[in-house]
């Protein structure tokens, strides 16, 4: 198969190269031309374990390609996959699919012969029936078919989700269509992952809702965390045992500061305000949205009352910036929010984070960055553990003691138990327990 993915950001990149691992031929477009200088010497722009490797590999390989000609990499494909991003629209929330939009009108012009076209941007359902009418309003006479494969891949975890996901949804309405994705994902199903065929608009929002459940979820156990607190519970157990019931499962259960990235948020928001424009309103997922935006600060309000009530002029210790482990992405990270609360309340921050501190660097405004967790904790009133980064998982309490100013940890992960932490002469505040 010759495939052509259109965006080479996250979903996009991760997708080529995997789909060029399992032997097809893949081009790459993008319109950013240093991207695409980079790339074709495999340097990539994101931070992905094992990504580097196998973008080398399979450039070396002949079955991985890189350009910035969208028309010649069109002209050639069997399968051209929109992998654009689908942002927040400024002052609404709705997704803005300028990008998308752009992108069929590109691809109309230039495509030869029977062509499949595939949104794997997560869009707005309708959205391939407006890519369709793009493409047949430009080119009356094109042979094509409009398909929908939401990808369901997570970051720092992407080449694992991708090669070994739960299922593949594929929203198509043309039966030639329906084949070529077939064989597309045949290395995949031959992996046993099952395939899952529906219309169009079915798929769209398959995407939306896995989001919004899974947004819900860890919603739903953040704040029975809270009243774990107030009622002297433990809310790692009460996790463990409701997730025992194979009805509700054991995943995202894991109580933090919030959720953040560049999904949840903005795909919740976006489903908001489709559900409001065909008066449907979601409302468990309104109450999710508003819930998690307000735990960020609430966070920074816990670490205030573990400083005894005050962090004006006190130095507060960051450890982990991003929104998760294993990833460079600061979209939406919660360390965003509660670094601004805690300079509000007039706190000095200091932070460190294994990957994310060339990109934090360009978004936070007074905060000394340094080079380990020892460092930063060095005449610090508190550390606080906001990304449950593997590197934090065996700090030295012993060592780190001596060096700060009042031995206070607060942990937004949940990743020690109490216990270890208070042996070696620390106050100890966990999330929900
Ligand atoms: C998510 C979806 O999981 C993925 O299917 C989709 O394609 C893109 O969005 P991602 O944003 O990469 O993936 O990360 P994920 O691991 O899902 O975590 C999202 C956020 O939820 C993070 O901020 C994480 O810390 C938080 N989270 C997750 C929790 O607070 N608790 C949990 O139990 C799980």
């Amino acid at each position: 198969m010759r495939i052509t993915m259109i965006g080479a950001g996250y979903v996009g990149l991760v997708s080529g190269v995997c789909f060029a691992d399992f032997g097809h031929h893949v081009t790459c477009v993008d319109n950013v031309e240093e991207k695409v200088t980079a790339l074709k010497s495999g340097i990539i722009p994101i931070y992905e374990p094992g990504l580097e490797d196998m973008v080398r590999s399979n450039v070396k390989a002949g079955r991985l390609s890189f350009t910035t000609d969208l028309a010649q990499a069109v002209e050639d494909a069997d399968v051209v996959f929109i992998a654009v991003g689908t942002p927040s629209r400024r002052g609404d929330g709705h997704a803005d699919l300028s990008y998308v939009h752009s992108a069929a009108r590109d691809i109309a012009h230039a495509m030869k012969g029977f062509t499949v076209v595939v949104t794997k941007s997560t869009v707005p359902v309708g959205t391939g029936d407006e890519v369709e009418r793009i493409i047949r309003t430009e080119r009356p006479e094109a042979d094509f078919a409009v398909v929908s494969n939401p990808e369901f891949l997570r970051e720092g975890a992407a080449i694992a989700d991708f090669k070994r996901p739960d299922r593949i949804v594929i929203g198509s309405e043309d039966e030639r269509a329906t084949e070529v994705m077939r064989e597309v994902y045949r290395p995949l199903y031959l992996n046993s992952a099952p395939l899952f065929f529906c219309d169009r608009r079915t798929s769209e929002l398959i995407k939306y809702a896995g989001n919004a459940f899974l947004a819900m979820k860890i919603t739903f156990i953040n704040e029975m965390a809270d009243l774990c607190e107030k009622v002297g519970a433990d809310v790692q157990k009460v996790a463990k045992g409701i997730g025992m019931d194979k009805r509700i499962g054991d995943k995202f259960l894991h109580a933090g500061p919030g959720y953040g990235g560049s999904c949840f948020p903005k795909d919740t928001m976006a489903l908001v305000k489709t559900a409001q424009d065909h008066e449907s309103p979601l409302r468990l997922i309104e109450t999710t949205v508003s819930v998690n935006d307000t735990r960020k600060r609430a966070m920074a309000r816990k670490v205030v009352a573990a400083c005894g009530g005050s962090v004006r002029d006190r130095k507060i210790a960051l450890l982990g910036l991003t929104f998760k482990p294993n990833t460079d992405d600061m979209r939406d990270a919660p360390s965003l929010s509660i670094i601004q609360a805690l300079q509000d309340h007039g706190a000095s921050i200091h932070a460190y984070d294994p990957e994310g501190m060339e990109v934090a660097r360009t978004m936070l405004k007074e905060v000394s960055f340094g080079e380990s967790p020892y460092q930063i904790a060095e005449g610090a009133d508190a550390i606080v553990l906001v990304t449950e980064w593997d590197a934090f998982r065996a700090l030295d309490f012993r060592r780190l003691k001596p060096l700060m100013n009042t031995p206070v940890f607060v942990d937004l992960r949940n990743v020690y138990p109490g216990e270890e932490v208070t042996r070696h002469g620390f106050q100890y505040f966990g999330v929900g327990r």
